[in-house]
């Protein structure tokens, strides 16, 4: 089967933007990977409904390292609406296309994602689908476990 990375998945797994820990990240997701079993830790740090930054950390492949790269390069800076509506569809299109045989890996930083925002409703006591928007789902948009 061919595994062709695109330019953009390449960049993003050679220079990964936005790795490591927040110290004062007032939001933390942590998620595995049904599929293979990989960690993904995002910490954001959120001010006024803004993600002022957002970082992460991973014990997964290569495309798990360049979809959550892309995926903090997108939300950074948006409301939390905003980028509770992220989709590793979006990321990967944003990346230019993952072999399928990849897709999964994608999942990782939405899931994280949507566990750290899930986590700062939780700590803040705040009312997930007023914060988060109606129909928000803790659930990834493309897979059904
Ligand atoms: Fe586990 Fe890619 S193989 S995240």
């Amino acid at each position: 089967m061919a595994m062709e990375y695109t330019k953009e998945v390449m960049d993003h797994f050679m220079n990964p933007r936005n790795v490591g820990e927040i110290e004062d990240a007032n939001a933390i997701g942590e998620v595995g990977n049904a599929r293979c079993g990989d960690i993904m830790r995002m910490y954001l740090k959120i001010e006024d409904n803004i993600i002022k930054d957002i970082k992460f950390k991973t014990f997964g492949c290569g495309s798990a390292v360049a979809t959550s790269s892309k995926a903090t390069e997108l939300i950074k800076g948006k409301s939390i609406k905003e980028a509770a509506k992220l989709k590793n569809e979006d990321v990967v299109k944003a990346l230019g296309g993952l072999p399928d045989v990849k897709i999964h890996c994608s999942v990782l930083a939405e899931q994280a994602i949507k566990a750290a925002l899930l986590n700062y409703c939780k700590n803040n006591n705040l009312n997930v689908e007023e914060t988060l928007g109606e129909s928000f789902s803790a659930n990834c948009s493309s897979c059904e476990e």
